[in-house]
C-alpha cells in the first residue's frame, strides 16, 4: 500500500521534503496557509524531478500523488509520517503539534525540521510527546542525504528505529544525535565557520568571494568525501592523529581564532556583505543558482557513488533493484533508468560516451542474468567486448526515462553477440551491437564459458532465434 506523508509548511524546506517523499513513491498531502504554497512547492518539485531520479542507475518507484489541503486535520489524518517545517518560532510549532495530535494516527511519526530547538522543547505541553522527534534536513532536501535525527529521553527506541527505517527507505542518511543540544551537530560547525568568515569580512581581510574560493578550491572538496577527522588523520602522515593534534592543536589558542566572539552585525557590515555578495553572484537569479548547485551536486554525488563512498554509498544502498530476467522468449529488459544531469553535453542531449555506458550497463546486466556475475568473475572467467557498433537515432535529453531491451543474436561457444535497443516509451532512441568473447582471466585468452553459462545463454539464444532479425544489425558505418 502506498505510504502517506503529510507536509506542514511548504516553504524552502517543506517543499524539499514533499519532493523527496513524492519521488520515492509516497503520496504527499500538504498543508500551508500561504496561497502561494502550491506554486512554490511545484517550483521545488520541478528542480527535484530534474535532478533526483538520475542519481539512481535503476528506475525509481512511480511518483506518488500530491494533494493540497486547506484543513490541517484532513491533511494529517491518514499519514504515516508528518513533517513539520513551519517558521522557526516555538509558539507556532507548539500550536501546530497540538492541532496535529488531535487528528493524526497515534503510530505516525511527527518529525520537526527545526534547525535550533531541542526535541524536549518541542515536546513541551504535547498530548503524546513520545511521538515527536527532530528530523533536521539540509537544503536541497531532495538531494542531500543527511537528516539529524534527534530524540529526547521520552522517545522510545522503537520510535527512533522506525524513524530511522523510514528515512533510510527514502534515500536519507539518518544521523542519530544521541544527546539533544541546541542547533544539533552540523549547524554548530557551520556557525563556527560563519563567525570566522564574518570577522574576516569585518576586518577587511577577505571578501565574500575570496572566502568562498578558499572553501571550494580546497577544503570544501576534501570535506565532501572524508569530513574533518579522516582528513586530519591523513594530514598527520604516518605518525597519525596524535601527531597532528600535537602539531596543530596549540594553534587553537593562538589569537588567530575568534571562535566565541561574534562581530556586531551593524548596518555597515550587513551592507558590506550584501554588496560583495551581489558583485559575486548577482548575475544569476536564485533559480539559476539552485540549478547550478543541483547539477554540481548530482555530478559530485555520482562520482562518490562510483567509489561506493560517503554520500555515494548511501545512494547505492537506497537504489531500487535492477531488472530481472522475466521472459527469455522476448527481448530482455536489461536497463531502466533516468538519464542523469551529468550525462548531457553542450548540445543539451546525451553525450556519445553515455550511450556506450548505457549499452555497457545493459551487457553487464545480461551477463549477470546468464550467470556471469561477480562470483563467477572472481573465479576466473569473464566476457570481454571485442567490437561495438552504436547508432544514434533520436535525441535523448537529461531526465528522459530510458529502457534498454537486449536481443541475443548468437550465444554459442566463446561468442556472445548482443543487440541492444534503447527506448523512451515507444520511441527508439539508439541501438548498440556488441560482440563479446569469453576469456580466462588467468591466461587473458579466449576460453569456453562454464557449462551453466553456456546452457543459460544457449537457452536464451535459441528462444531469440525466432524473433525477427533486428533492423540495423550487422550494419556498417553510413548504412542505416
Ligand atoms: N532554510 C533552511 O536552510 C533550513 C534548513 C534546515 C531546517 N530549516 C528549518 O525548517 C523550518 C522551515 O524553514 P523554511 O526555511 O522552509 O521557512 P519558509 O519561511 O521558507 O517556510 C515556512 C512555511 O511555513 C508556512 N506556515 C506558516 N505557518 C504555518 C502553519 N501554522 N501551518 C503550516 N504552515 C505554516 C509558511 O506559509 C511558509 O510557506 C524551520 O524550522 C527552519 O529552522 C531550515
Amino acid at each position: 500500500m502506498t505510504q502517506i506523508a503529510a507536509i506542514l509548511g511548504g516553504g524552502v524546506i517543506g517543499g524539499g521534503w514533499a519532493a523527496r517523499f513524492l519521488l520515492m513513491g509516497w503520496d504527499v498531502r500538504v498543508f500551508d496557509p500561504d496561497p502561494e504554497a502550491e506554486r512554490k512547492i511545484n517550483e521545488v518539485l520541478a528542480n527535484a524531478r530534474r535532478s533526483l531520479p538520475g542519481l539512481s542507475d535503476t528506475a525509481m518507484p512511480e511518483e506518488g500523488a500530491l494533494t493540497f489541503y486547506t484543513d490541517l486535520a484532513e491533511a494529517v489524518g491518514p499519514a504515516d509520517w508528518i513533517q513539520e517545517s513551519v517558521p522557526e518560532r516555538l509558539e507556532i510549532k507548539h500550536k501546530v503539534f497540538a492541532q496535529v495530535q488531535a487528528a493524526c494516527r497515534e503510530d505516525a511519526i511527527i518529525g520537526s525540521s527545526t534547525s535550533g530547538f531541542k526535541p524536549s522543547e518541542l515536546q513541551e505541553g504535547a498530548a503524546r510527546p513520545g511521538q515527536i522527534v527532530v528530523t533536521h534536513p539540509f537544503n536541497p532536501v531532495y538531494l542531500l542525504p543527511l537528516i539529524e535525527l534527534v530524540p529526547s529521553p521520552v522517545n522510545d527506541s522503537a520510535t527512533v528505529q522506525k524513524a530511522k527505517d523510514i528515512l533510510t527507505s527514502i534515500g536519507c542518511f539518518p544521523l542519530h544525535v544521541r544527546k539533544e543540544i541546541d542547533a544539533h551537530i552540523a549547524d554548530r560547525f557551520l556557525e563556527a565557520v560563519w563567525r570566522e568568515a564574518l570577522w574576516l569580512i569585518k576586518d577587511r581581510i577577505a571578501t565574500t568571494e575570496e572566502i568562498d574560493e578558499a572553501i571550494r578550491m580546497g577544503f570544501g572538496l576534501r570535506w565532501a568525501q572524508m569530513g574533518l577527522f579522516e582528513t586530519y588523520r591523513i594530514a598527520g602522515g604516518e605518525a597519525g592523529m596524535k601527531h597532528f593534534i600535537e602539531q596543530f592543536g596549540p594553534c587553537l589558542s593562538w589569537p588567530w581564532t575568534k571562535l566565541m566572539d561574534v562581530p556586531e552585525l551593524t548596518d555597515e557590515l550587513v551592507d558590506q556583505i550584501a554588496s560583495q555578495s551581489d558583485a559575486q553572484s548577482g548575475m544569476h537569479s536564485i533559480r539559476e543558482l539552485e540549478r547550478i548547485r543541483d547539477t554540481n551536486l548530482v555530478a559530485m554525488m555520482r562520482a562518490l557513488k562510483a567509489q561506493d563512498w560517503g554520500a555515494g554509498a548511501v545512494l547505492n544502498r537506497a537504489q531500487p533493484a535492477k531488472p530481472e530476467l522475466e521472459d527469455s522468449a522476448l527481448p530482455i529488459v536489461t536497463v531502466q533508468r533516468t538519464v542523469p544531469l551529468d550525462w548531457t553535453d553542450y548540445n543539451g542531449h546525451m553525450n556519445e560516451a553515455r550511450y556506450l555506458q548505457a549499452f555497457g550497463d545493459a551487457t553487464d546486466r545480461f551477463m549477470e542474468m546468464v550467470g556471469c556475475d561477480a562470483d563467477y568473475i572472481a573465479s576466473g572467467g569473464s566476457y570481454f567486448t571485442a567490437e561495438t557498433h552504436i547508432r544514434h537515432l533520436d535525441e535523448v535529453p537529461a531526465g528522459a526515462s530510458i529502457r534498454v531491451e537486449t536481443q541475443v543474436l548468437l550465444g554459442q561457444g566463446k561468442k556472445m553477440h548482443l543487440f541492444h535497443r534503447m527506448y523512451e516509451g515507444g520511441r527508439l532512441l539508439a541501438t548498440g551491437e556488441h560482440m563479446l568473447i569469453h576469456v580466462s582471466l588467468e591466461t587473458r585468452r579466449a576460453s569456453e564459458p562454464s557449462d551453466a553459462i553456456a546452457a543459460k545463454l544457449g537457452e536464451i539464444a535459441a528462444a531469440h532465434a525466432s524473433l525477427p532479425a533486428p533492423e540495423g544489425a550487422g550494419a556498417a558505418i553510413g548504412r542505416r
